[in-house]
């Protein structure tokens, strides 16, 4: 593939809703306690959708500024790929929402399931169509609306979500620069640790479904950390070697950002100093789909990357599934 022509980023954008809910507003809620959230998992806040925004619509403005920032209009788009586990509804595709709302005429569009590591999936599968040139663009979208499947009377999860979008759009860039390797995997035995068992055609929505709160994230939280911290090394490590490259190469890391433990556990590993970290998981929580593209976005609008540094993307999630790229910015 690498002697193909070379996709990288061409444009980033990023939407949070305007709501904040703190932990303090939390301790209201359930159970809890902000020095127990902090110091478990580094969240202090996360953003929380208007009751009149769903996901296509947190995606619509992630979206605008990607196009502005790459200097492209909707109707020059080949591709989108919207990454996402809250689509707006079951059909139509949130993309073809999307599509329709950025006038986006001539794109293919259709979404895609892999829960945090779709952003990632998401680039893998674009880039290829790039690539091959089949397309020669694309924009991608990591969005997810998390408070809508989140029971607000279960502690154990509803402290770690949010809401956002991160989109950034990909086409063809100068040799030596984009995406160098891909890692993408599933452990599909593990799909009961993180699941929501309703609403599908296992078990349709029904009154006995809803009063049993199966519309809702269910998770074993530390069986899903176990896998995160093996998984987080295991994966960077083989798209480090696919790409060719070594963990000292890396300029900076950009995690999905679930929990700082788990992030902490990755710096270790590849004895990688803050500075080379991103880390907002204070600010926005777990957004599922939208947290690495929310972090790269803000990395790059923070002016953290340089022409030709190489960055490291690496995420997991519900499936189980898990996503990690090399990038040459
Ligand atoms: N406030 C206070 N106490 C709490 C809270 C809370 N919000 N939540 C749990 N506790 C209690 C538990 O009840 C337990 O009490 P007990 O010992 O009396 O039973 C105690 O704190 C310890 O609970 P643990 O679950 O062992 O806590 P842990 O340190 O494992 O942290 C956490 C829990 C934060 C959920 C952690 O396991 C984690 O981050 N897991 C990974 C989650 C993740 O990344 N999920 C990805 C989902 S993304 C997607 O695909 C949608």
């Amino acid at each position: 593939m690498n002697n193909l022509r070379p996709v990288g980023i061409i444009g980033t954008g990023m939407y949070v809703p305007e709501k904040i809910l703190t932990n303090s507003d939390l301790e209201k809620m359930v159970d809890t306690n902000d020095e127990w959230i902090v110091s478990r998992t580094g969240i202090k806040e996360r953003h929380i959708a208007a009751s009149d925004q769903a996901t296509s619509d947190l995606a619509y403005e992630a979206a605008i500024k990607a196009l502005e920032s790459a200097g492209m209009k909707a109707e020059e788009l080949d591709l989108i790929i919207v990454a996402t586990v809250t689509p707006d509804s079951m059909f139509p595709s949130t993309a073809c929402i999307l599509q329709d709302k950025l006038g986006a005429k001539k794109a293919a569009a259709f979404d895609l399931s892999a829960a945090c590591s779709g952003f990632v999936y998401s680039l893998a599968t674009a880039t290829n169509f790039i690539k091959t040139g089949m397309y020669n663009n694309a924009l991608i979208i990591g969005a997810d609306c998390l408070s809508r499947i989140t029971d607000y009377t279960d502690r154990n999860t509803c402290i770690l979500f949010g809401d956002g979008a991160g989109a950034v759009v990909i086409g063809e860039v100068p040799q030596g620069r984009g995406f160098l390797s891909f890692d993408l995997g599933a452990e599909g035995a593990g799909g009961h640790l993180l699941t929501i068992a309703a609403g599908g055609s296992r078990e349709p929505a029904s009154c006995d479904t809803v009063s049993a709160k199966r519309h809702f994230i269910q998770m074993s939280g530390s069986e899903v950390f176990k896998f995160a911290v093996r998984i987080m090394g295991s994966a960077t490590e083989a798209v480090l070697a696919k790409a060719g490259k070594t963990k000292e190469d890396i300029d900076l890391f950009v995690p999905h950002q679930a929990n700082i433990r788990i992030i902490q556990s990755a710096m270790n590993r590849l004895d990688l100093p803050p500075e080379k970290v991103v880390i907002n998981v204070d600010k926005y929580a777990n957004t599922s789909a939208a947290s690495i593209p929310l972090a790269l976005v803000e990395a790059a609008e923070q002016g953290r990357m340089k022409e030709g540094d190489t960055v490291l993307m690496v995420g997991f999630g519900g499936g189980l599934t898990w996503g990690a790229s090399v990038l040459v910015w």
